[in-house]
Parts: structure tokens; sequence; C-alpha cells
């Protein structure tokens, strides 16, 4: 590779943050993104105003589900660029239902941001989402977001925090007051007093009023007495007990420093935004069977994380979400789909410059292209330039509830497979063909997925369909070294016996005792809960 080239690339995966927000429902996700892309200049609030409108009319989680639906290829990946970093921000679905889709998401970051609503604190959602960061070691900024309006003690959250999370903190500001009473932030990392100007949310906050340290006379100007001394008590408290921040202990997943701030008001958000610069790390290398891959390696790799239908449902066409891992990707270029061994030649990938899909003519380490797919790209696939390598670590979940589905139009009921199978391939669904019986079977995370399955069924294939419940238990998929033992055992077991969307098969479980049962009487299967 010529050295030219490899400067670039250092360069450009320097100058990188691939990041997610994590938050439970309603801490202000989406009012934080909104913002941070504010600073990118790379929005149109007319637009997003709008959506939130919208948003707010929508009245059961369905309706919820379906206008996420609508909004979600747009948002998907917004990038934004400040001050010479580019940012990469993954959205993730909001609905619990959907946490099968967020997990994947966070396979493609480098980092992430935790946002807490100050009133509630560590929340149900707050914590699953953190132990998938914590498994692959995503390193956590933490923004506890709604200063404006009264929640709980700052010492108690960060207590909150430590103890649910295991997590050590150190705040990178303080707060001073909260509620009606909120007049801003100390900054404690570069001694900044930062003034809450309440309805400033469209506007780019000023930066903070530069001080000497806590003791400077300029503070007296701004704040009134009480705070002032209750500021510097606070702040004195908090030293003592929280340890100072070390860069290598958050980028290592062990601490994450605390930000406190307003999103909805435009406040704290900079600050947010320079932490994410400052301490969050560039694309980082990524794991594959054979080998670590470094992002300045000059071939060029990529993982599939995400695969999505067109907003336009007259539309067959899908998008993979692909995450570059190495190298320079340029435009019309061709690597090697591994799985199949086929070329791809990525004429038209697009990359999600905020709210519009505008074409990439080259993206690098840490960049997200969308490319488009008629079929045969699936989620967990890696792209390659040259060598066969296959990038782990994309996490496939057991499905927990299943239903039979049936064509409620017996001439569609022959598309239907192809549908599902679709849909499988996108990774929406598990779907099973069970030899005995004539109705497929759908096993998903989240019992909304149904819903939607059913909804996509009959807009985008046209196909009136039927859910319905399958008194089943589990799936499990079998294998065994002994190919006799294996046909003894599915010659035996056919009513229990399906065929999932590559041929492999499955063990459908009534309950538990029958698949307790047939691991006791078959110790040579295997019974896997994912592939
Ligand atoms: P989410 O994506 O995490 O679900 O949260 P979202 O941003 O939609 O915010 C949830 C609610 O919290 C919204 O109110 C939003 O306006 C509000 N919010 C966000 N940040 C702040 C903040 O800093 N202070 C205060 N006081 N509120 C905040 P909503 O009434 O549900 O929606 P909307 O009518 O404002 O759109």
């Amino acid at each position: 590779m010529s050295t030219e080239l490899k400067n670039e690339i250092e360069n450009e995966t320097k100058n990188r943050r691939t990041f997610a927000i994590i938050s439970h429902p309603d801490a202000g996700k989406t009012t934080l993104t909104e913002k941070l892309l504010l600073f990118g200049g790379a929005i149109q609030m007319a637009g997003m105003v709008k959506a939130r409108g919208e948003r707010r009319r929508a009245r059961s989680d369905w309706m919820k589900v379906e206008q996420e639906r609508g909004i979600s290829v747009a948002s998907s990946v917004m990038t934004f660029i400040h001050e010479g970093v580019t940012y990469n921000l993954l959205d993730t679905p909001g609905h619990e239902d959907f946490s099968e889709d967020t997990y994947r998401t966070l396979t493609a970051v480098d980092s992430a941001i935790m946002v807490l609503d100050c009133a509630k604190g560590i929340e149900t959602q707050t914590l699953k989402l953190f132990e998938v960061c914590r498994l692959r070691d995503i390193p956590v900024l933490t923004f506890i977001n709604k200063m404006d309006r009264d929640g709980q003690d700052p010492f108690s959250l960060l207590e909150e925090i430590e103890s649910k999370l295991a997590l050590d903190v150190t705040p990178a500001s303080w707060p001073i007051g909260m509620g009606r009473d909120f007049k801003g932030c100390y900054d404690l990392l570069r001694d900044d007093l930062l003034l809450f100007d309440r309805g400033k949310g469209d506007h780019l906050a000023e930066g903070g009023i530069d001080c000497t340290g806590l003791d400077d006379a300029k503070l007296a100007d701004h704040l009134p007495d009480f705070q002032l001394e209750k500021l510097r008590e606070d702040a004195e408290m908090v030293r003592g007990l929280c340890p100072a921040f070390d860069r290598q202990s958050y980028l290592e997943g062990h601490m994450s420093p605390v930000f406190f701030g307003s999103a909805i008001n435009n406040f704290g958000v900079r600050e947010l935004l320079r932490g994410l610069h400052d301490f969050a790390p560039s694309p980082r290398p990524q794991k594959a069977v054979q080998r670590d891959v470094n992002p300045e390696e000059s071939k060029v790799t990529g993982f599939i994380f995400k695969i999505q239908a067109n907003m336009d449902p007259k539309h067959r066409d899908r998008i993979a979400f692909t995450r570059i891992c190495s190298g320079n990707f340029r435009k019309g270029m061709k690597l090697k789909h591994v799985r199949t061994g086929k070329a791809l030649t990525i004429h038209t990938p697009h990359l999600f410059l905020a709210q519009s899909r505008e074409e990439a003519e080259e993206a690098w380490p840490g960049d997200i292209i969308g490319i488009g797919t008629h079929g045969g790209l699936r989620i967990g696939d890696t792209l390659s330039e040259s060598e066969d390598l296959s990038f782990t670590g994309l996490p496939n979940f057991a499905p927990e509830l299943m239903q039979r589905v049936r064509s409620e139009d017996p001439l569609r009921a022959k598309h239907l497979g192809r549908a599902l199978e679709q849909l499988a391939e996108e990774g929406a669904a598990r779907v099973f063909k069970p030899v005995m019986h004539a109705d497929w079977v759908v096993g998903v995370v989240g019992s909304l997925q149904f819903d939607v399955l059913a909804d996509r069924i009959r807009t985008e294939f046209s196909i009136p369909v039927k859910f319905e419940p399958a008194s089943l238990y589990t799936a499990r998929w079998i294998s065994c070294d002994d190919a006799a033992k294996l046909k003894t055992f599915t010659d035996g077991n056919q009513s229990a016996l399906a065929y999932d969307h590559d041929g492999d098969p499955v063990f459908l479980a009534r309950n538990a005792w029958h698949l307790s049962d047939a691991e006791e009487k078959f110790p040579a299967i295997r019974f896997a809960a994912t592939k």
C-alpha cells in the first residue's frame, strides 16, 4: 500500500466516532439525537419537528412501531461532521420488542451514550442495553437528562449508576440547582461555568465562562451565594467520593464520565459532544474467526449487521447496512461475499448523511454503507476485498414466541413461503416449515413483531395472513456428528420436526418437558437454542 493511502486511512480512522445512544423509552434519546445533529448542521428542523408531532399523535404501541418503521430507514444511520470529526450515530429501535435489532446494532459501534432521565435513574431497558455494551466492552458516556425538571439528587443518581451497573462513575460536570432552580453546570474537566438558558433549544449554546477554578471570584457574579456555596461543597464532596477520570478505564468499559444537561434546551449537549470527541475511541479492530482485523489495513472488509426493507412497500429491494472494518471503500468496488464466494460490485452504495440518503463516493473504517439487495445478503455476512474472513460477534436469539401463519387466500398460499423466507433473511423472524403440518411456524423474540410481520406480508407481498397460537414452547436447531443417529432421531420425531429457511433441521418442542425428554433420550444430539 502506498504510504499516502496508509496515512489517509489512519487519519480518517482517527477522526471517526461510530456510536449509539442507549436509553429507556422517554429518557430523551430522540431529542438528544436532534440536538447532536444540530451541531453537525445536518438537520432540517422543520422535518424533524413534523416527525415529532406525528409521533405524539401515535396512540398505541402498534402505531408507534408503524410510524417508526416509516422513518427508520432514513434515520437508521445519521452521519454528521463537527470540527473535522465524522460522527456516525446508529439508531436503535425504541420499543423493547425490537431489542434484537438493537443488540445487533450495538455490534457495529465503538462506543455508546447512555441517556438517563434525572427523575428515573436506571430503568429496565437501560440496564439490559448496558449489559450488552458490557459484554462487548463498549465504553459508555452517561448523559443525565431533564435537569430542568425536578429529579433525584445528583449524588444518589451517581450512586445508583455505580451500584446497579457495577461501574465506576466520575462527573464531568456538576449541576447547579435542579428543576425551576436549575442554573447550569460547572464543567469539572475544563473549569467552565455553563449557564442555563431556557428555551435555547434550536440554537447552538454559547461556550462556557472560563474560570480559574471553583475559587474564581467571577462565579459570584453569576450565581446567588447559596448556590455557589452548595456548588463548592458538592464539588469537594464529589471529588472525595468519585475516582478521577481515567481514560483507559473508560475505554475498557470500567468507568463512565457523567454529564448533566437538558437535551430539549440544548444544554450540556456541546460538552457531551466534546466528550465523544476527546475520549471516545475511534474505530477499533474487529474480531474475525481467522484473526483480528485492524482498521488501518489496506484491504476493505466489512460486515452486515442489519437488513431493512425499503420504506416504499411497493419496492421489494432492501438495504444491507454494512459496517466498514478496514481499508478505503470506493464506489464501484468489487467485494467478495464470503459466505457464498460470489463477487459483488457495489455500484450505488448509500451513505447516510442526516435525513437524506446520499450516494457515497467512498467510506472509511467505522462508516456504514447501505447496499441495495434483492436477497442473498444476510445479517452477519462478511464482505471482503481479498481474504476469506468471517467477522464474529453478531448475536443470534432463540425464538421465544411461536405462532403458526397461514394465507387467508388459498391462491396466494404458495407465495407465503417466499415472503417468509425473505423476512427470515432480513433477521425479522425465524421461520420453520414443519414436516407434518401445512402451516409455517414463525418464531420471534417480542410479540409486537408478529403484528409488524403480518402487516408487512399484507402490504409488501399482498398476501392476507393470519397468525394463530401454535402451542409450541421453543425451537432447537439439531445436529449430530453421527448421521445415522440423527436419522433415527428425525425419523422418530417427525411430528416435532421442521426445517428453517436454510434447510437445517429444527426440533419444535411443545413444552419444557418435551424438550428435556428428547435431550435425555438422545444424548448424542445437540439441541442448540441459536444457530
Ligand atoms: P425517547 O426518544 O428516549 O423516547 O425520548 P424523547 O426524546 O422522545 O423524549 C421524551 C419526552 O421527554 C418528550 O416529551 C421530550 O420532549 C421530553 N424531553 C426530552 N428532553 C427533555 C429535557 O431536557 N427536559 C424536559 N423537561 N423534557 C425533555 P413528550 O411530551 O413525550 O413529547 P413532545 O410532545 O415534547 O414531543
